[in-house]
């Protein structure tokens, strides 16, 4: 049996902290669901961590869908969470339940995220009100990193604060079941917490947020390009892979890969007649 968003609200009322993280394939989310992890989030940094992009914004409907159903195969309990794409959802109510219906019903996602507060509350509403779990995601939107000039920490101004407050209330009464805050002073993220009754899942925004989301790049060092300051790594899988393809490489090359445990034998009998 899954995880229900149920159980995630319930999280916050009972204090318990909640664990997010990002999976794009069948073999990691196994990984990540074995491990107990309640929420995997098939994130749309599938365009820079795995598709090698510089950005989200490249990233199409159809690579989320595709990642998506691997991850759902992969999972027994953990809730899995699609992240709609740049702009699959701007348009109207109608293109924003379209395609979320796709996460839903296609690709097997229990929720999906998107990006936003005021602005897409009304999309929000009527996911909500047709069945679809809707979390949100305010603060450090990677999908609006051209208005906002780079990856800079958002809130810092009273004005800016206010607005993600309001952004995290408009989200809350159109049903979000979750809010992630990225990139956002911690202070601010701790009055967003204690203002609102539903979890925030935080990244880069401090230890006061009911829950952390990470990109698994990231905590297991996989991802060379860069290292945010929010995340933590916790293994440097990039050069235990680099060594292990080096040795197999020098194996391969100097006649040493395979030995006989790794072939196959039959009978010489079998060959006799080949031999002639
Ligand atoms: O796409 C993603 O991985 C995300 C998380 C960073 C929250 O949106």
């Amino acid at each position: 049996m899954r995880i229900t968003i149920s159980q995630i609200k319930a999280m916050k009322q009972k204090g318990e902290k909640i664990a997010m993280l990002t999976a794009y394939d069948y073999t990691t989310a196994k990984i990540v669901d074995e491990a107990g992890v309640p929420l995997i989030l098939v994130g749309d940094s599938l365009g820079m961590v795995v598709l090698g992009y510089e950005s989200t914004i490249p990233v199409t409907i159809e690579d989320m869908l595709h990642h998506t159903k691997a991850v759902v195969r992969g999972t027994k309990q953990t809730m899995v969470v699609g992240d709609m794409p740049f702009m699959t959802y701007h348009l109207s109510v109608e293109q924003a339940l379209r395609n979320a219906t796709r996460f839903i019903q296609e690709a097997g996602a229990q929720a999906i995220k998107l990006e936003g507060g005021v602005t897409v509350a009304d999309k929000v509403k009527r996911l909500v009100d047709c069945g679809i779990p809707v979390m949100g995601h305010i603060g450090l939107t990677p999908q609006s990193i051209h208005q906002f000039g780079g990856f800079k920490v958002q809130g810092k101004t009273p004005e800016a604060a206010t607005k993600l407050l309001e952004d995290a209330v408009a989200l809350e009464q159109a049903g979000a079941f979750s809010i992630v805050l990225e990139t956002v002073p911690s202070q601010l993220a701790k009055i967003i917490t204690e203002r609102v009754g539903i979890p925030t899942i935080g990244i880069g925004a401090g230890i006061h947020c009911d829950g952390q989301v990470q990109v698994i790049n990231d905590i297991l060092g996989s991802f060379t390009d860069f290292a945010p300051k929010h995340a933590k790594q916790y293994a440097n899988i990039a050069d235990i892979m680099s060594s292990a393809i080096k040795e197999y490489y020098q194996e391969v090359t100097a006649g040493s890969f395979p030995t006989d445990e790794q072939s196959f034998f039959i009978d010489e009998s079998a060959l006799a007649g080949l031999n002639k």
